[in-house]
């Protein structure tokens, strides 16, 4: 069997298509942005009878969402025992129990709602070549249902010495879950519209109104951006976190496939999960993560987690599928959730790969934000913290770093390849008269040409072949072969080279 280049929840489950925007519309509460963040925030919203309109410039789950692991769990991997390191016990078990309770909140969405979403419960367990009893007796004392495990009773084969055990832990499939949400949130009388990118949010007196690409507009008198990052340069988000890409497999593995959920907290992460579409020996393997825009050969991030299964299993295996996603880290560990400062715009962003239980929490927190109620952990969240300062430099630093080293990295290699060189299902840096162009030929032999700059804040592009996208390692923007964009902070395409 070939593999399908694409995340095994979309090829196996559709979602309701939405129109786009097709007139100027009036609401209580606009959110930006259909993932899980977007769509959970709406459907809160919505159900306390606020009147909310949501905007999506693809469709629902199409981005991040809909391309995870699937797992709902509060062991985001041995972070316990850091998170006490850095901000105290306090802090880290409010942090402890908002997740856990998300992970019982999404379980009572799907039961309430009635969502068909393969929702199963079963032990996590992150394992390691360090001792991990800190993390489990940490993880214990602030209330999680945590205990130290063998690394046999992961199920992978010689990973490990020690792991730790969290129980009765949740996985789904995201596409039907987040299908689910949206079918909610239009019974509630909410209305989506897909197709339609919001390109600009501007506020005025007591309201913020927002701009489309398609042409009409949103007045609203709140507004939620749930956009992975937000858009343009809103709160400065852009320079206070990193994009990170993680590539995911689903492989049938020649024997029964490990039951529960699984994390490495050495490098490379290894995240796996039972595949339940793929039979009892189907197996989910997520890893091979690098900030995005900066691998040279991102193929090699598939190859690698062949491999692994390979070696594990002692078996050559073909994935049924592969599929890769981003998501943004913050310097602290702990999302932003809130008001954006300066601005009476609220944000969520730096879900540092947990958004499915940190996004429903951030839900929770933007609720209250736009009911004027208060929230057990909006402060924990605080979306204009500045938080430690010194990691707070050090990430500017690197992302001021990032766009130089890029630059004379990327010019060095366009030298002397002419577009007459670009084969059939290959793109990269071409020439044309003399001027660096983008390229890329599909598999009907239609050439696709794109200024390689970013549209966001100017930083060169590179190709990513893996999943033949065009990427920018300064903040993660995304385009197509075409120049649309895929992810942004960035709002407009890619300019033709003959524009
Ligand atoms: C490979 C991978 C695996 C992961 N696995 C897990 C997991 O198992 N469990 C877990 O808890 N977390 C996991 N995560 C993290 C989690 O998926 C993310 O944190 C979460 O999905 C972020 O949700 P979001 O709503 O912010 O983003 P998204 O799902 O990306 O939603 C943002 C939406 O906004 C839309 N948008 C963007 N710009 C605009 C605009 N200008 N106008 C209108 N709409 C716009 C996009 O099209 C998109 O649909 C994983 C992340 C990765 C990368
Ligand atoms: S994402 Fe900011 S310059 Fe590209």
């Amino acid at each position: 069997m070939m593999t399908t280049n694409r995340s095994v929840w979309h090829a196996t489950a559709t979602s309701p298509e939405y129109d786009a925007i097709g007139r100027d519309q009036h609401c209580d509460v606009l959110v930006v942005g259909g993932g899980v963040i977007g769509l959970t925030t709406a459907l809160y919203l919505q159900q306390e009878g606020t009147d909310v309109v949501l905007l999506e410039a693809a469709r629902i789950g199409a981005r991040t969402s809909g391309n995870t692991t699937g797992k709902v769990t509060s062991q985001h991997g041995a972070i316990y025992a850091s998170l006490v390191d850095r901000h105290g016990r306090h802090k880290a078990g409010q942090y402890a129990s908002a997740n856990q309770g998300a992970v019982e909140q999404i379980a009572l969405l799907v039961d309430r709602l009635g969502i068909e979403c393969e929702l199963t419960r079963g032990p996590s367990f992150v394992y390691s070549a360090s001792n991990l009893q800190r993390e489990a007796d940490v993880a214990w004392d602030l209330g999680l249902p945590a205990q130290l495990a063998g690394p046999d009773e992961t199920g992978l084969p010689g990973q490990g010495t020690s792991a730790v055990r969290f129980d009765d832990q949740v996985m789904l499939h995201p596409v039907r879950y987040l299908a689910g949400l949206a079918r909610a949130f239009i019974e509630a009388g909410g209305r989506i519209y897909e197709h339609s990118r919001v390109t600009d949010l501007d506020p005025t007196d007591d309201r913020v109104e927002a701009l489309t690409a398609v042409g009409p507009r949103v007045s609203a008198a709140h507004a939620v951006v749930a956009t992975l990052l937000p858009i343009g340069t809103l709160g400065g988000y852009f320079a206070r976190t990193r994009p990170n890409q993680s590539h995911g497999i689903a492989v049938r593995l020649p024997v029964e496939a490990p039951a529960g959920m699984t994390i490495s907290a050495d490098a490379p992460v290894r995240s796996t999960r039972p595949w339940p579409g793929g039979g009892p020996n189907g197996l989910i393997v997520v890893g091979g993560g690098h900030e995005t825009g900066a691998e040279q050969d991102t193929d090699a991030a598939y190859r690698s987690l062949i491999e692994w299964v390979g070696s594990l299993w002692n078996t050559d295996v073909q994935p049924d599928y592969r599929w890769s996603a981003e998501d943004y880290s913050t310097p602290d560990l702990l999302p932003y959730v809130g008001k954006s400062p300066g601005s009476p715009i609220l944000i969520a962003t730096g879900m540092n790969k947990w958004g499915l239980t940190n996004g429903t929490v951030a839900a929770g927190i933007l609720r209250d934000t736009v009911l004027g109620r208060n929230n057990p952990w909006s402060e924990l969240y605080d979306a204009s913290r500045i938080g430690d300062a010194h990691a707070v430099a050090e990430l500017i630093k690197d992302n001021l770093k990032v766009g130089k080293e890029f630059t004379a990295g990327h010019l060095r290699r366009i030298l002397g390849r002419g577009l007459d060189h670009v084969e059939v299902g290959e793109g990269g840096l071409y020439d044309l008269d003399g001027k660096t162009v983008g390229a890329y030929c599909d598999h009907d032999g239609r050439l696709h040409t794109v200024v390689p700059v970013c549209t966001h804040l100017g930083c060169p592009l590179r190709w990513n072949q893996g999943d033949t996208t065009w990427d920018c390692n300064c903040h993660g923007s995304r385009f197509a072969p075409d120049g649309s964009v895929l992810d942004g902070p960035a709002t407009t395409p890619l300019a033709k080279p003959d524009e």
